[in-house]
């Protein structure tokens, strides 16, 4: 069975991050086709990247990126729980992502966005990064509106058919996931 890590992609304190990651992990655990767990970014205290190294060359000095990087490594497929900030992703889960290279690779991820307009572009944003880093993103993805997914644009309470759209993307990070871990055991 594959493990997906759920990525609380928003650090700032009274984030809605927390509460959507939560949401996507109660969905989650009610399947039996994988194994999740919630990764939040906030745990690892990551600075802005001053790692002297590139991360392809993986060679970590710091502390606080071995245990990043031993987090991620552990895990075949990741859900990005990301809130739209200025049209991009946050800089906190840029920046989280920006410190490993090959924990990434070959691996599948999908996508859980709000904001004002779904976080439709925090997902652009994501798809291109995804793509240097040969993550297999996958096409469905969940849009969460501050207008219709949480009350006063505060209390998140998601309409009833994002938890179909939830399960949808977990469909395919799940195959894509099992597929891409079956290749790395190939290349092993
Ligand atoms: C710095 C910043 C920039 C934002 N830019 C956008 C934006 O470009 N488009 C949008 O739809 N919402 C934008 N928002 C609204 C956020 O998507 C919304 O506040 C969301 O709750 C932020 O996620 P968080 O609560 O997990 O931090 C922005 C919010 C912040 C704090």
């Amino acid at each position: 069975m594959i493990r997906i890590a759920i990525i609380i992609g928003s650090t700032r304190p009274g984030r809605k991050g927390e509460a959507v990651a939560k949401w996507v992990y109660d969905i989650a655990q009610k399947r039996t086709d994988a194994e999740f767990e919630l990764v939040d970014i906030k745990d690892f205290n990551l600075p802005l990247l001053d790692e002297p190294m590139s991360p392809t060359m993986a060679k970590y000095t710091h502390q606080h990126t071995k245990e990043w990087s031993a987090k991620i490594e552990a895990f075949d497929a990741y859900v990005f729980v990301t809130p739209e900030y200025n049209h991009g992703t946050s800089g906190a889960l840029k920046n989280a992502i920006d410190f490993l290279y090959h924990e990434w690779v070959n691996k599948a991820a999908g996508f859980v966005a709000y904001g004002g307009a779904s976080g439709v572009r925090a997902v652009e944003n994501l798809r291109l990064v995804m793509g240097e880093l040969q993550v297999a993103d996958v096409r469905n993805q969940v849009g969460l509106s501050l207008f219709t997914d949480f009350e006063n644009f505060t209390i998140f309470k998601p309409a009833a058919k994002q938890e179909k759209s939830v399960n949808s993307m977990l469909d395919q990070v799940i195959a894509w996931g099992g597929a891409l871990k079956a290749l790395r055991e190939k290349q092993a």
